[in-house]
């Protein structure tokens, strides 16, 4: 049977965590047949009774478990601490993060579960989808500020099909998912943005993601430990994460500038020294062509680097191959373009033309064809 181990945070929660495990543990696992469902709480050597409330639920039940996270202190910590535990010593075959204060109602647990028995990889509990909501309570400031935030991250990682990127109620599955990520390298794990990141890595490796609807509750007792400083750390991270994923594009774009670049300058250049107008533009479309291919071989794709002389020749002519394609895309397209929307829009037409349809397709042919860095469908042979 597949054992799945809830994670559960808790500092400082005597309040909740009582009623959670007569809720959780005693209410809701029983009703989840296929899974062994497990708790396991990781304190912050909280001041009050959560940890010894625990330690004594766990002598009567065998799932329940309770850990201190160590000297790292924040919410990541808590997490990585009990995501280790979980894989190690509980063998784990998922886990779940889920908040002691019942912001996330333990009803949620088991369509969560299903869903993962189901084949997803990761589970997000979504509070922006159909049967989702945030608190009706909470002012409209906070509502806007959760729901724009979350935009946000959903544009900066270009995740448009996933709907709720902040949430703190997620499943994952460990063969191949959790286990594949270093989680000693989690980005500010000592504030909440590491989830930005433990959710931009476990989408990555995952090929099944599925989100279930979730009614985050407002917080009973107490005032949440979220604020501003969080809110910018967690943007922080979704930026930087979404610049590193669309580093090959950025350096691909700047390769294709100075390309240009290069052309210009040695259609002067030539044409100074006098060449027939014909040559100039060969030779100068040419040598930005070995700038582009250099330059592409040895930083943009650099961990697919083309080295050998054999190699370097034959996969120069492809290059120049798919160049000339680019430039059959622009000679068919371009007077085309013209044709419906008139000369005095030559500019438009160009700029449409090269960024819709020559920059895809350089990029894809660089990727698929040239580097080969890309697995494709349809391709036999395994590539790295
Ligand atoms: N062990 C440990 N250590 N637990 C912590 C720590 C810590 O440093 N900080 C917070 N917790 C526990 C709390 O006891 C609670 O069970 C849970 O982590 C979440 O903390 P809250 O302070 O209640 O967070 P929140 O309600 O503001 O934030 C929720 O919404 C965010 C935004 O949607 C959480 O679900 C976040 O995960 C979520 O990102
Ligand atoms: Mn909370």
């Amino acid at each position: 049977m597949e054992k799945v181990i809830i994670i559960m945070p808790a500092w400082n929660e005597e309040d909740n965590i009582r009623r959670m495990i007569d809720e959780l543990v005693d209410n809701e696992f029983p009703k989840i047949k296929q899974a062994e469902m497990h708790l396991l709480v990781v304190d912050n050597y909280s001041k009050d009774k959560t940890a010894k409330i625990v330690e004594e639920a766990s002598k009567t039940r065998k799932n329940v478990h309770v850990i201190q996270q160590g000297e790292k202190s924040g919410l990541g910590w808590a997490y990585i601490t009990g995501m280790k535990y979980a894989i190690k010593k509980l063998n784990a075959d998922a886990v779940i993060e889920m908040d002691a204060d019942f912001q996330h109602p333990p009803r949620f647990v088991g369509p969560m579960v299903q869903a993962y028995l189901d084949g997803a990889g990761y589970v997000i509990g979504s509070r922006y989808i159909p049967g989702g909501s945030v608190p009706k309570e909470w002012p409209l400031f906070r509502k806007a500020i959760s729901f724009f935030g979350n935009l946000f991250i959903r544009i900066v990682l270009t995740k448009p099909k996933l709907h709720d990127l902040t949430t703190g109620f997620r499943l994952t599955k460990v063969k191949g998912v959790l286990d594949k990520i270093a989680l000693d390298k989690l980005m500010e794990p000592h504030r909440f943005a590491y989830k930005v990141d433990l959710l931009y890595q476990s989408v990555k490796n995952t090929k099944k993601v599925v989100e279930v609807p979730l009614q985050f509750a407002s917080r009973k007792q107490e005032k949440s430990k979220f604020n501003t400083k969080e809110m910018i750390s967690t943007f922080k991270v979704a930026i930087i994460l979404g610049i590193k994923d669309k580093q090959r594009f950025i350096k691909f774009g700047t390769v294709g500038f100075l390309g240009f670049l290069v052309n210009f300058l040695f259609l002067r250049v030539f044409r100074g020294l006098g060449l027939v107008e014909i040559l100039t533009w060969l030779f100068s479309t040419e040598l930005a062509i070995i700038n582009n291919y250099v330059l592409n071989n040895i930083w943009t794709f650099r961990e697919a680097k083309i080295g050998g002389i054999g190699k370097t020749i034959s996969k120069f002519l492809q290059f120049n191959l798919t160049s000339a394609g680019a430039l059959v895309i622009q000679s068919f397209f371009g007077p085309l373009g013209v044709k419906f929307v008139g000369v005095e829009y030559d500019w438009l037409v160009l700029i449409f033309v090269v960024v819709f349809l020559v920059l895809p397709y350089n990029y894809f042919m660089y990727n698929a064809v040239i580097w080969k860095t890309w697995k494709l469908p349809w391709s036999k042979k395994k590539r790295t």
